[in-house]
């Protein structure tokens, strides 16, 4: 009898995250109740939020308990169906977890057109970190055309769409990245006007280099450091979007950030931000984004670890910039 495979959370890390916290377990094939679908799921997305769920501390949403499957988006197809809303064959996007096989009574569970873009790029580019870039840069910065636009994490799965939504609308884009190929990327494959490498050891001096004129628009990805030198360009009057704090996530003690201050003499709106709130806007996002990537108008790139047993591995790989883009797991 066919067999599900499933990566548990095994135990909390504290500091950076260690293979020993997952377990991977051979489970029963699941078989759907009435109104449940079963999947299979063909890609699994690694997100640094997961980093968070495994730590026991209320956030915005529930953390994994020990011994539960690691949460995790997933696209993949309907083998098995009790809900009429889907049937077999349909290829689905959902959040089915760190598994080869998972159950859903359809509850967060979107049918996807996988003749429009790849099946792995509704996890990436047109799906959670593309809505978030978008929500993020277009909703709450709302730049104009002819301002700057400054983005950490640039060349991953938000601030690559980040930069290139930045273009789109007439910005100057800037990137800031880990490395001369992380920003050699951003530059040459998704068009930012410039990229500034953080780990080269002169962050404040290139980034007024390459933003002229200042900045106008600042999506945060990283906090930290970079996130003081950023502070540090902001023009009067611009607007902060607070994504995320990767720095800090797998950090025993918060960063204590410098350059507040700074926000206040130059009269900045700064606005955290979690894409699931904007449901209204959502899906009109990754209908543009699909469109748009059909259309050849906005890149992305991929790194694909293969097997759900590697995804441990990849996932404490992307908490170390070892990623290029969207990491992604292929299951089969
Ligand atoms: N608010 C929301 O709704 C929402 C939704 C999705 C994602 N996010 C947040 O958005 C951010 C980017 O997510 P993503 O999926 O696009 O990830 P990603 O950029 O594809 O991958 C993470 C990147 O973060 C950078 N990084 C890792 N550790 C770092 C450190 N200590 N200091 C500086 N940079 C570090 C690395 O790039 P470098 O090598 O360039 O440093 C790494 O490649 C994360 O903070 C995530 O939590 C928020």
């Amino acid at each position: 009898m066919a067999k599900n495979i499933q990566v548990q959370l095994a135990s909390r890390p504290t500091g950076p995250v260690e293979e020993s916290n997952f377990k991977i377990v051979e489970t029963d094939m699941p078989k759907p109740g009435p109104g449940e679908v079963l999947v299979k799921n063909l890609w699994l997305s690694l997100d640094p939020y997961m980093r968070g769920r495994m730590n026991a501390v209320k956030s915005y949403s529930k953390y994994v308990e020990i011994g539960e499957v690691m949460v995790g988006g997933t696209v993949g197809q309907v083998v098995e169906s009790n809900n009429p809303k889907f049937k077999t064959g349909d290829h689905v996007v959902g959040a089915l977890g760190w598994q080869l096989y998972g159950l859903s009574n359809g509850d967060g569970l979107s049918t996807v057109d996988p003749k429009l873009v790849s099946l792995s790029a509704y996890l990436g580019v047109c799906g959670m970190p593309g809505a978030t870039a978008w929500v993020g840069l277009l909703e709450h910065c709302a730049p104009k055309a002819g301002e700057t636009v400054l983005v950490s994490a640039a060349s991953g799965a938000v601030g690559g769409v980040v930069g290139q939504l930045a273009k789109l609308q007439g910005c100057r884009a800037v990137g800031i990245a880990g490395g001369a190929k992380k920003c050699d990327f951003a530059v040459k494959e998704l068009g930012f006007d410039a990229c500034v490498d953080y780990k080269a050891g002169k962050l404040i001096d290139d980034l007024k280099a390459a933003c002229p004129n200042g900045v106008d628009n600042y999506f945060e990805n990283v906090g930290g450091e970079v996130m003081d030198a950023a502070f540090r360009v902001l023009n009067p009057f611009s607007r902060v979007a607070l994504c995320g704090m990767i720095s800090d996530y797998n950090a025993t003690e918060a960063y204590g950030t410098k350059m507040i201050r700074s926000l206040l003499v130059n009269r900045v709106k700064l606005q955290g931000f979690i894409v699931f709130d904007r449901q209204d806007l959502y899906f009109r996002a990754v209908l543009q984004l699909a469109k748009w990537v059909s259309q050849g108008k906005i890149k992305y790139h991929e790194t694909v670890a293969e097997g759900l047993h590697n995804a441990p591995k990849a996932f404490m790989g992307l908490l170390k910039g070892q990623n290029l883009g969207k990491q992604l797991v292929k299951l089969f």
